[in-house]
């Protein structure tokens, strides 16, 4: 007994001596595996009378019990500083200043994106979201587009199967626009509603000015006695924000979205030569984006009674402001990952746009 007590101390120091988990592996093996020399011991009982190896089985088993739970307490606490002593080693340095030639760049359409937060923000909207795959009530339906609507084909619609039904009318869709995000706002929200939502939009389309994924930015603001006059006031302060200018001219012309009554598209004033394109002068124009009072069978749709309130939303392709503001001439170079272009087309990092910095800092001079 007296031995089997020295030699569970021998072990333990010999476990906790390991100032590694390789040493502590060596140890390990030393004693508990094939050749080791507890494994001997147990070996040896075979040797002992019938009496003597009950009791020394007996004493062996707990030893080894002592022995293992050593073992896995001393590996916990060499891995913890191991981590420890690797995390000390990686940790970096925040504060040092950036190295210019390894600098990363941000890219125009999260540039546009910031920008439009920002003045959207400055007037009280918030940032809403909505997923990219959608079912067909709030990508169509709910917006007034129901089944066989024509202005469904006016969308080169990605459908993707619904596993757990063979019914077109089931199936999923990659949204063809950020409008279904009106919906889920309004199923979620009560009036007073003002908000803006960017993301990702999906269309079967690719040209110079087209591209399968593209982006977008909604706009949605519904309370009681909303007009038109707003709308124009509002989409006016965004373009002369947007465009840093601090007039440009603007008209609306009379269109047609299932979603809105009446409906329009804001044009902006420009002068476009051989070359180039001058916005804010000029006799040319230019379309920005739709815009309208939210139908009446839309507020229902999302839950609102339209004979108390009314609203006004708009859409716009955030890619396509890129190309004008930054004079870029084919999206199709957007999404090609070229460094190249990126430190061409770029941002520096940590210039954020802000009503009061400075949304694209001197017009991009800072590039
Ligand atoms: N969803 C339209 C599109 O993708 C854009 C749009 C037009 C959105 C008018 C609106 C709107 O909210 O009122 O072409």
């Amino acid at each position: 007994m007296e031995n089997i007590e020295n030699l569970k101390k021998e072990l333990v120091a010999e476990i906790e001596a390991a100032q590694d988990l390789k040493t502590l592996e060596e140890a390990r093996v030393a004693i508990t595996g094939k050749k080791g020399k507890l494994t001997a011991m147990m070996k040896d009982l075979s040797s002992l009378s019938v009496e003597e190896k009950k009791e020394m089985g007996k004493n062996l088993n707990l030893l080894k019990a002592e022995v293992e739970k050593a073992l896995d307490q001393r590996k916990s606490l060499l891995e913890e500083k191991a981590l420890n002593e690797k995390l000390a080693k990686e940790t970096v340095d925040v504060t040092l200043p950036v190295r210019p030639e390894i600098q990363g760049r941000i890219h125009p359409v999260s540039k546009i994106y910031e920008e439009v937060v920002a003045i959207f923000g400055q007037m009280g909207f918030s940032v809403a979201e909505g997923p990219d795959i959608e079912d067909q009530f709030h990508n169509f339906n709910a917006l007034n587009m129901p089944a066989n609507h024509p202005a469904r084909q006016m969308q080169d619609t990605f459908y993707i199967p619904n596993p757990d039904s063979d019914d077109f009318d089931d199936s999923y869709v990659v949204r063809t626009h950020t409008s279904p995000v009106q919906i889920r706002t309004m199923e979620n929200q009560q009036p007073p509603i003002r908000i803006i939502a960017p993301g990702r939009t999906y269309r079967s389309d690719y040209d110079a000015t087209h591209t399968p994924m593209f982006h977008q930015v909604e706009g949605l603001v519904i309370d009681k006695n909303i007009t038109m006059a707003h709308l124009k006031g509002c989409l006016y302060d965004f373009v002369k924000a947007f465009f840093e200018l601090d007039e440009i001219p603007v008209r609306y012309r009379p269109s047609y979205f299932p979603f809105t009554e009446p409906s329009a598209e804001m044009d902006i004033g420009c002068l476009k030569t051989k070359n180039e394109l001058k916005i804010g002068a000029g006799n040319d124009w230019l379309e920005i984006l739709g815009c309208g009072m939210v139908h009446p069978n839309v507020l229902r749709a999302g839950g609102i009674d339209p004979d108390v309130y009314q609203g006004f939303a708009f859409g716009m392709g955030i890619d396509r402001l890129a190309m004008l503001k930054y004079g870029i001439p084919d999206l199709r170079t957007f999404f090609e990952s070229d460094v190249r272009w990126l430190k061409h087309y770029g941002f520096n990092a940590l210039d954020e746009a802000s009503m009061t910095g400075g949304l694209s800092n001197n017009g991009g001079a800072n590039r």
